[in-house]
């Protein structure tokens, strides 16, 4: 199940010695966090988020339904493979029947992730209806007996990620922070809207600041952290533990190492490119994991001169060699980024 790809550079933040926070007992060194992110947080994406700076690792979600049976879906089991070098591991699942994912969360152990994750910020309609994702969030008390059953199972801390409340006039966040909390959750991220916002709005920090007063578990904070000053921001803003990115890490995965997206260099943007596709190919193999490669690709190129040149043949090429030629067209004398040929 694990990968066995390998990871020449090393890890996160060698220089913090003194753990930013601690899940359960998990030291956490360092604050920042690549969010999980369904399509884009794989093994591939999350390595290069760890060696730039990302604290510790999530998986995209995983439905526990798809982990049935004896040969459960291959799919999902490639959601699950992660790289020792990744640790603290945290899988995310998602599921609306109690007892199955209690059964699965136990099953999971078997395959040595440090930490289990609760997903309940799912806002996708088929999901959330159904009771899970943000659905848990209208069930506070399915919310409790399902903590409380983990953390009593389980040999590992388990912790939640969730939204405010289902809408405006149920923004239940802080009973649900202290129920988890209450029930034996480790840590909770808190991304600051509802489940009917999806992603309209502002994320509001305020509501992540009474999350933390709430809690004496660790609080990461997430939503609209676009920046590195975004990051100072929402920490002075919340008094969070550490800060989950998601968005504005696809295609800057360099805000873990606090640089924004015009502090780097074209060099370092082709370099990053090379080497995140090579981490694809070795994981989907060469059709697949170009072929998956090709929306972090769209994302590294945004704002570079000559973009709309050449982001129709990049995001159409089909081989690795065509690829790579391309990529190599962005060249950079005395510091100046330009495109030649
Ligand atoms: C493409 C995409 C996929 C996502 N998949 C997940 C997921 O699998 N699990 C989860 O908890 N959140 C998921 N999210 C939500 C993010 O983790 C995060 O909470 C949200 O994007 C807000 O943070 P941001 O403003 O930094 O992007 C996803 C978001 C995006 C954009």
């Amino acid at each position: 199940m694990m990968s066995e790809t390998p990871h020449p550079q090393p890890l996160a933040q060698p220089w913090a010695r003194v753990a930013s926070f601690c899940v359960g007992a998990l030291p956490v060194y360092g604050d920042l966090i690549l969010s999980p992110m369904d399509g884009y947080s794989d093994l591939p994406f999350r390595l290069i988020c760890r060696e730039l700076g990302s604290a510790m690792s999530y998986t995209e979600f995983v439905n526990v339904d798809n982990l049935q049976g004896r040969h459960p879906n291959r799919i999902a089991l490639m959601k699950l493979a992660y790289d020792p070098a990744e640790r603290p591991m945290t899988f995310q699942i998602y599921g609306h029947d109690e007892d199955r994912l209690v059964e699965t969360a136990l099953r999971l152990q078997e395959l040595q992730p440090d930490i289990i994750d609760l997903n309940m910020g799912c806002y996708v309609k088929d999901i959330a209806e159904r009771g899970a994702g943000s659905g848990m969030l209208r069930c506070p008390d399915k919310i409790e007996r399902v903590f409380a059953r983990l953390s009593r199972l389980l040999s590992l801390p388990v912790t939640g990620k969730i939204r405010l409340g289902w809408d405006d006039r149920t923004r239940n966040y802080k009973t649900v922070a202290r129920i988890m909390e209450d029930s034996g959750a480790s840590l909770i991220a808190v991304h600051g809207r509802t489940k009917a916002q999806a992603y309209k709005g502002d994320a509001d920090w305020d509501a992540i600041a009474e999350v933390k007063q709430a809690v004496k578990i660790p609080v990461l904070g997430n939503g609209d952290v676009r920046s590195v000053a975004d990051i100072a921001r929402i920490k002075a803003h919340t008094g969070c533990d550490g800060v989950m990115i998601g968005r504005a890490a696809i295609g800057n995965p360099w805000i873990f190492a606090r640089k924004d997206r015009e502090q780097v260099t074209v060099a370092e943007r082709v370099a990053l490119m090379r080497r995140h596709l090579g981490l694809n190919l070795d994981f989907y193999g060469p059709a697949l994991g170009l072929i998956l490669f090709r929306k972090h690709a769209a994302r590294y190129i945004r704002g570079l001169p000559g973009e709309e040149v050449l982001r129709v043949p990049l995001l159409t090429c089909e081989t690795v060699e065509a690829f790579d030629r391309l990529i190599g067209a962005w060249q950079e004398p005395a510091g100046q980024a330009i495109l030649v040929n």
